[in-house]
């Protein structure tokens, strides 16, 4: 008996001692026991026009306003466009890119095996998004070279203790990711998808997989408006 409660003083904590980061979209904290955990890797997986990149500037937006300093790795979108797409939900970049808080860096990283690690140790960044990791799929014909790849990449970013959202497009909902494999390689997945039937008909999260986190197993409702993503029902 007496056994059983050191035990479990033990186990709470350490589970105490996990240190999260709170996520920036409204609502979604509470699903996941306070935010993401610090030095984590997470996927974000959705078709087109989900809101993968909204998503991914609100929660560097939420850093920036903690005082952290963030880097937006993009691939599809020139850091021109993010700008302007992050203006309309009042976040602006530009500001803290002066400040030197800010970087959108426009690197193919897959062309760049050596992937330019100097800017974010000298901004001592803290979060850090990749959008999206799925042209790896095109460039990278080798399955287990692109997981190589990905985990020296991740090995890379959690040395550096940033946590991490890397954008996967994903077309099929059994599908997370383009390869299948990005999802085995991050602690934890969010699904983001469009539907148009049933009662649950319009945009919702689901929470896939958040390892050392009790989280929601529910399809959320989500809206997109004028602060960004918000959760509809917690
Ligand atoms: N101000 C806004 N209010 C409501 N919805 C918006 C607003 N701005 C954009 N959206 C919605 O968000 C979508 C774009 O979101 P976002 O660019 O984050 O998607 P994505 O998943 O990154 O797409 P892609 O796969 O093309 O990169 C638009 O297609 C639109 O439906
Ligand atoms: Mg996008």
């Amino acid at each position: 008996m007496v056994k059983a409660k050191k035990v479990n003083s033990k186990t709470s904590a350490t589970l105490n001692e996990i240190e999260r980061i709170k996520t920036g979209i409204v609502g979604l904290d509470k699903l996941v026991k306070g935010g993401f955990i610090k030095g984590s890797t997470m996927l974000i997986s959705g078709g087109t026009g989900v809101g993968k990149s909204i998503f991914s500037m609100q929660y560097l937006w939420e850093g920036l306003q903690s005082g952290e300093s963030c880097v937006y790795v993009t691939m599809e979108e020139t850091a021109e466009d993010l700008r302007q797409d992050a203006l309309v939900f009042g976040w602006d970049f530009e500001e803290y890119e002066k400040k030197g808080k800010f970087k959108f860096v426009e690197k193919n990283i897959l062309e760049d095996t050596n992937f330019e690690f100097f800017d974010i140790d000298k901004m001592k960044a803290s979060r850090i998004v990749i959008d999206s990791i799925s042209l790896l799929s095109f460039v990278i014909e080798d399955k287990s070279s692109m997981r190589g790849r990905l985990k020296e990449l991740i090995k890379s970013l959690k040395e550096r203790n940033l946590t991490t959202l890397l954008v996967s497009e994903s077309m099929d909902e059994e599908r997370l990711s383009v390869l299948g494999i990005e999802e085995f390689v991050a602690d934890g997945v969010i699904i983001l998808k469009y539907t148009s039937v049933g009662a649950q008909a319009g945009r919702l999260l689901f929470i896939r997989k958040m390892r050392r986190t009790n989280h929601s197993e529910k399809l959320h409702p989500i809206k997109i408006g004028t602060q960004g993503i918000r959760i509809l029902s917690v």
